[in-house]
Parts: C-alpha cells; sequence; structure tokens
C-alpha cells in the first residue's frame, strides 16, 4: 500500500476556526511526522478575499508545536487561497483550473480531497456542483470528508445525504466523528479483542453496567445561535456518545476491514430499544446549566448567554440509559451523561463488573468493591483496573487497589490528534473511522424520538448550577436501578480504602 499518497487537500472554509484550530495543526503534524508525501498541496477557499500569503501566514500562526522556522515555511509554501463562492459556477471553474495546475506543478495524479468545513446548509451545493463542474474528472481519486452535523433529523440528514450521494458514491464519502479518531476510543477494540481476560467477560453474565460520561467545563462560547438548534443530544448524544457504544458493546468483527466493524456496529444500533414518547423520562434527563462558579470565578447561566433565548428549553445536559435487545446485553444498562459547565472537563468510561454470586469480605458490613474497568479518554489516556486485596495489618479486611496504566508514562511523545490520524486515513482511503450512512440513520433514529418528546415542554428541563456535575435527576436515573455514577469518585473511593 502507497503509505503517501500525493493529494490535494481543498479546505471549503478555510477562513474557519475549524481548520484554524484543528486543521492546520494536524496537517503540519502529518507534515513533521513524514506521513505526507512531498508532493501534497492544500487549497484553502473561503468567501474573504485572502491571498496566498494570507492563508500562509494564517496558517503559520495556528501552528503550535513549530518544529523549527524552517519547517513551517517549507510546510506553507503547499498552501494556496482562492476566493469562493459556493454558489457560482464560475469559483468552482477557477478552483479546478488551479487544481490542475498544481496537480502539474506537484505531478499528483488528480487524487483529491474536499473537506467541507464550514457551515452544512451548503454540504449538498457544494458536492453537486463539485460534480456537475467536472471537478471529480481526474485520473486519480476523489473523496469527500464531511463536518457534523449530518442533519438535524433523520429527515433533514436523509435529505443532505440525496444530495451528496448525486456526487459521491458512499465509499468516497467520510462522515467525520473526531470521537472515533481519539487513541484511546480506537483502543477499545483492541483492549477488548486483544485481552482474553476481557472479552470472555464481556456480556450480561459478567457486567453489571456501563457508564460514559463526557463532560466539558466550557460553556456554549459564541456558538450559542447553533447551538440553540442542537443541543447537547443532537450535538454529542446522535454521533459521539453513540458511537462509543456501539464500539463498547459491539460483537466481535470477523476482521479488522471497515466493513466488517461497520457491520457489528450497526447491529448494536439496531439492538438499541427505542425509547417511546411517554417513557422518555423515565429513561432520559435533560439539564441546562444555570449560573455557577467555574474555577473560584462566577459563570453566566446559559439563558444569559449571547444568542440565547432567555427562556430557551434547550438542554446542555444529557443522562441516558440506553438497553440493548441482543443475547450477549439483555438486562445491562448503558449509562451516558454529556453537558457543558459540569466540574471537569473529561471522557471516561467505566464498566462495572457483577458482584461475586457470594461474598466473604464483608467490610464494616459494606459490600466487596465491584471490580471496575476504567477506560479514560480524556484528558489522561490510560487504564485502570480496580481490584480487591487484602487491607495491610491484622484485619483480613479486603480494600479496593486500582492498577494505572497511562499512556504518556510510556511513551512521552503527543498522541497524535484525532484530526491527524482522521485526515490520514482518508488519504489512504481507510473509512474504518467515520460514520457510515447507515450509522448516521440508525442513531437519528434513535435520537428522533427523543428529541420529539423534549419539543413538548411538558417534560421537565432540570436546571444544574455551573460547576457542578449535572443535575440531581441524573443520579436519580441510576438510583431507581440501584446504581450510581462512578466517574471521578472512583479515586476517592480507592483511597479512602487506604485509610
Ligand atoms: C463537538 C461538539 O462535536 O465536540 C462540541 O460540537 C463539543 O460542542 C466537542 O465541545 C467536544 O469534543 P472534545 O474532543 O473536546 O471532547
Amino acid at each position: 500500500m502507497n503509505t503517501k499518497p500525493k493529494t490535494t487537500l481543498v479546505i471549503f472554509g478555510a477562513t474557519g476556526d475549524l481548520a484554524k484550530r484543528k486543521l492546520y495543526p494536524s496537517i503540519y503534524n502529518l507534515f513533521k511526522a513524514n506521513q505526507l508525501s512531498e508532493e501534497f498541496a492544500v487549497v484553502g477557499l473561503g468567501r474573504r478575499a485572502w491571498t496566498n500569503e494570507t492563508i500562509r501566514e494564517t496558517v503559520s500562526q495556528s501552528l503550535i508545536h513549530k518544529e523549527s522556522n524552517e519547517s513551517v515555511e517549507k510546510f506553507c509554501e503547499h498552501f494556496y487561497y482562492l476566493p469562493f463562492d459556493v454558489q457560482e459556477k464560475n469559483s468552482y471553474h477557477e478552483l479546478n483550473t488551479l487544481l490542475s495546475e498544481l496537480e502539474t506543478k506537484h505531478q499528483i495524479p488528480g487524487n483529491r480531497i474536499f473537506y467541507m468545513a464550514m457551515a452544512p446548509e451548503f454540504f449538498g451545493t457544494i458536492a453537486e456542483n463539485i460534480k456537475s463542474e467536472g471537478l471529480k474528472n481526474t485520473e486519480g481519486w476523489t473523496r469527500l470528508i464531511i463536518e457534523k452535523p449530518f442533519g438535524h433529523d433523520l429527515p433533514s440528514a436523509k435529505q443532505l445525504n440525496r444530495e451528496i450521494r448525486e456526487a459521491f458514491s458512499e465509499d468516497e464519502i467520510y462522515r467525520i466523528d473526531h470521537y472515533l479518531g481519539k487513541e484511546m476510543v480506537q483502543n477499545i477494540e483492541v483492549i477488548r479483542f486483544g485481552n482474553a481476560i476481557f472479552e470472555h467477560l464481556w456480556s450480561n453474565r459478567y457486567i453489571e453496567n456501563i457508564q460514559i460520561t463526557s463532560s466539558e467545563t466550557l460553556g456554549v462560547e459564541d456558538r450559542g445561535g447553533y447551538y440553540e438548534k442542537s443541543g447537547a443530544l443532537r450535538d454529542m448524544v446522535q454521533n459521539h456518545m453513540l458511537q462509543m457504544v456501539s464500539l463498547l458493546a459491539m460483537d466481535p468483527p470477523l476482521r479488522l476491514t471497515p466493513e466488517e466493524i461497520r457491520s457489528e456496529k450497526i447491529k448494536v444500533l439496531r439492538a438499541l430499544r427505542p425509547v417511546t414518547h411517554e417513557k422518555v423520562s423515565d429513561y432520559f434527563v435533560r439539564g441546562q446549566y444555570g449560573p455557577g462558579q467555574m474555577d473560584g470565578e462566577e459563570v453566566a447561566g446559559y439563558r444569559s448567554e449571547k444568542n440565547v433565548d432567555p427562556n430557551s428549553f434547550t438542554e446542555t445536559y444529557v443522562a441516558g440509559k440506553l438497553l440493548i435487545d441482543s443475547h450477549r446485553w439483555a438486562g445491562v444498562p448503558f449509562y451516558i451523561r454529556t453537558g457543558k459547565r459540569m466540574h471537569v472537563k473529561s471522557t471516561e468510561v467505566i464498566i462495572q463488573f457483577k458482584d461475586l454470586p457470594m461474598n466473604l469480605y464483608l467490610n464494616n458490613e459494606e459490600k466487596v468493591h465491584p471490580n471496575l474497568l476504567i477506560i479514560h479518554v480524556q484528558p489522561e489516556e490510560g487504564i485502570s483496573l480496580v481490584l480487591n486485596g487484602k487491607k495491610m495489618g491484622i484485619s483480613g479486611e479486603s480494600v479496593p487497589v486500582q492498577l494505572d496504566y497511562r499512556n504518556d508514562g510510556v511513551d512521552a511523545g503527543n498522541t497524535p490528534e484525532a484530526y491527524e490520524r482522521l485526515i490520514y486515513d482518508c488519504m489512504l482511503g481507510d473509512a474504518t473511522n467515520f460514520a457510515h450512512w447507515d450509522e448516521v440513520d440508525l442513531s437519528w433514529t434513535f435520537i428522533d424520538a427523543i428529541s420529539k418528546a423534549w419539543q413538548s415542554r411538558e417534560i421537565d428541563i432540570h436546571t444544574y448550577e455551573a460547576g457542578s456535575m449535572g443535575p440531581k435527576a441524573a443520579d436519580d436515573l441510576l438510583a431507581q436501578d440501584g446504581n450510581h455514577w462512578w466517574s471521578k469518585n472512583v479515586i476517592h473511593i480507592i483511597e479512602r480504602g487506604f485509610e
């Protein structure tokens, strides 16, 4: 396999935030790591009247970890800019001419990636014009990377999909879910399928529940306009959280090919028990942050944020209990929660194993601590395993002990940015870590039932204090099953055990 295909990357939305914060630094990291062919070009497109110099200057400024000025300069020379109107055919003709020139100059055999990093309402128009104006007629391959949101419900996602499928086939479409590019999300498969001690236990026979928490400390910042229409359910659950659920719950794939992995993930999404309108409140809790304190500073509540309706019912927090009606998972709750303005920025998966059938080691009449496997996705990356051992001394009691593995303890290098891997995968034509249409379709189907029920304002939205871990109703959701959220508490419990 050619690991450095000569490619031109065309970025729609080159003057935007995503390009500056994520894409340019990621492409630079690939360049530094020598993962790009010497012959590559990046063409930035935007409405602004920038020049090649402006984009090169912007790219240079966006790089945080610069190797040397010389390497940055060499890198920036690969960037070009074209002022662009997505609704103007002429723009596409100019782009095609520029791409042909660059392909001749850099001897790139017509391999083109079109990266949509801009407002979603134009995705369809752009895809159609790319095709109709001949930008796909090259000797090489053409691919489309498309950012979320992929629609805002199932009908709009279907419509968008129809539009882009007019121009690109499914295997040319790379739908980004940046969680799938995270090191520890990719590690879920290896932890599960590479370890006999886990995979044999990975079912309702031995697992009590699985918890996934993705909490953020930031509020909506300047994205109020977008967020008002989206909310946490569409922004985080439909994509990132459900992707993690499917990786945790899928059966072992026959082989590690994109098709086999995807087909197992799809089975999980098909087996998700639909949440009916009447039952939404039994399974899902929505919350919205009120004012509070973050790091000792007063912060505003969601309803006072910029571009947010002062009476808004948009959720900034979701907790849910998902059930998977399959032989492997019947009866095991998958608890998820995600929110903004929470106490910590952290993404973690906790697998709680079932208690032993008989407990020989009572600690002051408390049960022995359940075994837990913790997958730390971010900001720490690693795995912890909570076991029980003998408390030192003469008492003979058991205490929980925690075995920790941290990625950065072993390899001091930075783990690659999610975007870095995903752009590279797309260049190689590997769609494993992208969302297939069937996954998008099924996850919207599941989500739409919940958001429809929430549209009626009869269902409570729980206010939680900024800087907290969310509303109490989310604790009650687990308490009714006799469970509780573990997350960051685990460490304290373990430390207490040693007192
Ligand atoms: C994005 C959401 O997809 O994910 C944002 O639109 C959210 O609202 C972000 O902040 C979280 O990503 P990460 O990688 O910081 O956990």
